[in-house]
């Protein structure tokens, strides 16, 4: 099977849950320490061998076209500084990651009306899904993870986890049986369930590989009656119970850039490990905690 080399990166959404941060500032440019969210995102799919990355943006996130675009101003300034070389690297380094193309979706109508407005993009091929708010960090790139196991069973493939039965409500839930390790089949698929629907504590999180023809099914998808928005998970659903999708249980430890406690978790942990101020904000964190 052909390696998969394409992503699409959805970044229109509205952001209400972490506004006013997120009014002027998508929220996929929020930091985690020195780098914006959607570095880490187009980092990790680098990392798997994705060459071709298209985001999904909307009115008011030029930023993000600006943040993958060479400065040449800046550029020429820390060019001339010999102490700021390293700076100039990862700031030119930001421009050569990928091919990253854009797209507008025009109106915000859910993330399957955001992934259907990369079909000529990604054209009869596999696909990577990378949701523009969930930063993953992990040592085997988790995106790579789900290639791998469409390449091996040559169907659709989402990344999930364990949550707690509490939050299950807030995502999705899945009905699965093991196949093999981490992978399990999936059969059924739920958005947002009630307490009683709940099929299993696997929810979906921020990761999934697609075959082409999801295109067709999420056009096929009506739009939920309360919130107008098509989702993705209902297409993927279709998929699941023609037996055409299989669930990753992955590892890495996922944020969630889309609420402020995920926001405060990244900083706080890619922070204690951070090369430059590691040390220092560990020993930080450490006083501050005896005084709580
Ligand atoms: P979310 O549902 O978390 O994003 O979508 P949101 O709508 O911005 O969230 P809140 O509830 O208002 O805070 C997951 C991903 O899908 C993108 C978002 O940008 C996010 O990265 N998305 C969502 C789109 O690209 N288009 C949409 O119409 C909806």
């Amino acid at each position: 099977m052909k390696k998969i080399t394409k992503a699409i990166i959805p970044a229109a959404g509205l952001g209400t849950r972490v506004l006013p941060a997120s009014k002027a500032v998508p929220k996929e440019m929020l930091n985690i320490v020195d780098k914006p969210a959607i570095q880490y995102i187009v980092e990790e799919a680098v990392a798997a061998g994705i060459t071709d990355i298209l985001i999904v943006t909307n009115r008011g996130k030029g930023v993000i076209e600006d943040h993958f675009d060479h400065a040449f101003e800046l550029e020429t300034k820390l060019e001339g500084n010999a102490s700021k070389a390293k700076i100039l690297e990862d700031v030119k380094a930001c421009s050569n990651l990928a091919n990253i193309y854009f797209i507008r979706q025009k109106e915000t109508k859910g993330l399957g009306h955001a992934i259907c407005c990369a079909k000529s993009f990604v054209g009869d091929e596999p696909f990577a899904v990378m949701y523009g708010d969930d930063v993953i960090i992990s040592e085997d790139p988790v995106v790579g993870q789900l290639c791998r196991a469409y390449e091996k069973y040559g169907v659709g493939t989402v990344g999930v986890k364990e949550v707690p039965r509490k939050d299950v409500p807030k995502y999705c839930t899945l009905d699965v049986t093991p196949l093999e390790d981490n992978v399990m089949s999936v059969h059924n698929i739920i958005e947002k369930p009630t307490p009683e629907e709940i099929l299993s504590c696997y929810s979906i999180l921020g990761r999934v590989v697609l075959p082409p023809e999801i295109f067709d099914l999420i056009e096929q998808t009506p739009p939920d009656p309360k919130s107008g928005e098509v989702y993705l998970t209902d297409a993927m659903c279709e998929l699941a119970k023609q037996g055409k999708l299989t669930a990753v249980d992955f590892n890495g430890t996922r944020y969630d850039m889309g609420n402020k406690l995920g926001i405060m978790k990244a900083n706080v942990e890619v922070a204690l490990t951070h090369d430059e101020i590691g040390e220092d904000f560990k020993a930080y964190i450490k006083d501050l905690a005896q005084t709580l």
